[in-house]
C-alpha cells in the first residue's frame, strides 16, 4: 500500500495562482465575450530584447555542430554565467560574492521552495504575513508545521506581520527562529526593506546563529538609490544569509527559466551533535543530485543580459513596468483607494475599498470588470482586507482595467 505524505494534506486548497486560474477560467467560459485583463500573476507580457535572443539563437546555433555541441551542463551553471553575475550583479555594489558561490538554476520560486530540503525539520521557520506562497507550502509539504487554523495559519510556523502601521517590513521575531524568509522589493506588498532594516536582521541572525533566506527576485525594480539591492550589502551577511535571484522579471525569462541562488562559503548550519557543516556544501550536493541544469542556450541569453546592450534592454523593460505601476497608482489614489508599493516594485498592494474582505473584492472586479487581481488574504492572514494587482501588462490595458475600475 502506497502512503502519501500527509503533510501534503494539511495544505490549504490549491496553490494560490492555479486556484485563481480555475476561477477565472469557470468565469470565463460562463461569459464567452469577456474582454479579460489579467493583472494577477506576476508574468511579463514583453519580448525578450533581441540582443539576448540573439545570444540564444547563436547557442542554438551552436548546438546543431559536433565540434561546438554541449550536453549536461556544469551542474552549478557555466562558468562564463557565474562570471557574468559576479560582475554585473555584486562588483559594481562593491560586495564579495565568488562565482563558486553562485548555483544557476531554472528560477528563484524552485530555489526557494527547494532551500529548506538543506535543513532539519525541527528548525523553527519564521515568515512574513502576507507571504509568497511558495515558502509556506514548501515547508508545510516537508513537515516542519502542525495543521492551520481557520485563518490559514499553520501552527509551529512564526509569522511576522507586515502591516500598514510597520510600513509592510518585517519585524524581528519576538520568539524562537532558525530560519526565515525575507523578500524585498516584496511579493506581494511591493514594500522595500531599507539598510537599516537589514542591518537589524543580520544582526539579529548573527545573535541567533539563525539563516536567512533573502529573496531579492525584484531587485532590478529598485528605484531609490538608498536601498540594498543584495543583503551581502550589509557586513556580516555573508556568514548568515543565502540570496534568489532571478531572470525572469526583469529580463523577461519566466517561460526560459533561468535564476541562481548564492550560497556564501563562511555560511554555516548545524549538526545534529552541533558540529558546524557548511550549506555550500549541503546545496552542491543537492544541486547536483535533483538538478541536470538549465540549458546552455538560456545560460548564454541570460549572461547577454549582462551586455551593455542586454543590460540596457533589460533597463528599459523595468522602465516600461514601472511606468505602468506609475500609472496605476495615480489612477487608483484618485479613485480614493489606499494604494502602497508599484514604485520599487512591480506590485501594488490596494486596500480594499469599503472594508471588502480580499476574495470578494476579487470576485467583483472579475465579475464586474473584468479585472483580475489577486486576493490578498491568498498570501496569509494579514492580506486580508488587500488585493494585489501586478503591473506587468500593456500600457493599453492597464489604462483600460483602470477605466473599467473607476467606472465600478
Ligand atoms: C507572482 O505573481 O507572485 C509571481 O509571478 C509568482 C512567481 O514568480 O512564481
Amino acid at each position: 500500500m502506497a502512503r502519501v505524505n500527509d503533510n501534503y494534506l494539511k495544505l490549504k486548497a490549491g496553490y494560490l495562482f492555479p486556484e485563481i486560474a480555475r476561477r477565472v477560467r469557470a468565469f470565463a467560459e460562463a461569459n464567452p465575450g469577456a474582454d479579460i485583463i489579467r493583472l494577477g500573476i506576476g508574468d511579463v507580457v514583453k519580448a525578450i530584447p533581441p540582443s539576448i535572443a540573439a545570444a540564444m539563437a547563436a547557442a542554438v546555433n551552436e548546438m546543431t555542430d559536433d565540434a561546438t555541441f554541449q550536453g549536461y551542463p556544469p551542474e552549478q551553471g557555466y562558468a562564463f554565467l557565474r562570471q557574468a553575475i559576479v560582475a554585473g550583479d555584486f562588483a559594481p555594489r562593491g560586495v564579495e560574492v565568488d562565482p563558486d558561490e553562485v548555483f544557476v538554476s531554472d528560477g528563484s520560486k524552485c530555489d526557494s521552495g527547494n532551500i529548506q530540503e538543506i535543513f532539519g525539520l525541527d528548525n523553527v521557520v519564521a515568515l512574513t504575513d502576507p507571504v509568497y506562497p511558495v515558502y509556506c507550502d514548501s515547508n508545510v509539504m516537508a513537515g516542519r508545521t502542525g495543521a492551520a487554523d481557520e485563518q490559514g495559519r499553520y501552527a509551529g510556523l512564526v509569522y511576522l506581520p507586515c502591516t500598514a502601521a510597520n510600513g509592510f517590513v518585517p519585524p524581528l521575531p519576538t520568539q524562537h527562529a532558525d530560519i526565515v524568509y525575507l523578500c524585498s522589493p516584496n511579493n506581494p506588498t511591493g514594500a522595500v526593506m531599507s539598510r537599516d532594516d537589514l542591518r537589524a536582521w543580520v544582526a539579529w541572525a548573527r545573535a541567533a546563529k539563525a539563516v536567512l533566506l533573502f529573496d531579492a527576485a525584484y531587485e532590478g525594480y529598485i528605484t531609490d538609490p538608498a536601498i540594498p539591492h543584495s543583503i551581502y550589502e550589509i557586513d556580516g551577511a555573508r556568514e548568515v544569509a543565502i540570496e534568489f535571484r532571478s531572470f525572469s522579471k526583469n529580463a523577461g525569462f519566466t517561460g526560459l527559466r533561468c535564476g541562481y541562488t548564492v550560497v556564501p562559503r563562511q555560511l554555516q548550519g548545524y549538526s545534529a551533535g552541533g558540529e558546524a557543516v557548511s550549506l555550500h556544501r549541503l546545496w552542491l550536493r543537492r544541486h547536483a543530485t535533483k538538478f541536470n541544469g538549465v540549458a546552455y542556450p538560456v545560460q548564454r541569453g541570460a549572461a547577454a543580459a549582462y551586455s551593455s546592450e542586454g543590460a540596457a534592454a533589460v533597463r528599459q523593460l523595468i522602465a516600461f513596468y514601472l511606468e505602468n505601476a506609475r500609472v496605476m497608482r495615480e489612477r487608483l489614489s484618485a479613485m480614493g483607494i489606499t494604494v502602497y508599493g508599484g514604485v520599487n516594485a512591480p506590485y501594488l498592494w490596494l486596500r480594499t475599498p469599503a472594508n471588502q474582505d480580499s476574495w470578494s473584492f476579487f470576485d467583483l472586479l472579475l465579475q464586474r470588470a473584468h479585472v483580475v487581481g489577486t486576493p490578498g488574504a491568498g498570501f496569509g492572514a494579514a492580506g486580508e482586507g488587500f488585493l494585489r494587482l501586478s503591473a506587468f501588462n500593456h500600457p493599453g490595458r492597464i489604462a483600460e482595467a483602470m477605466d473599467r475600475i473607476a467606472r465600478l
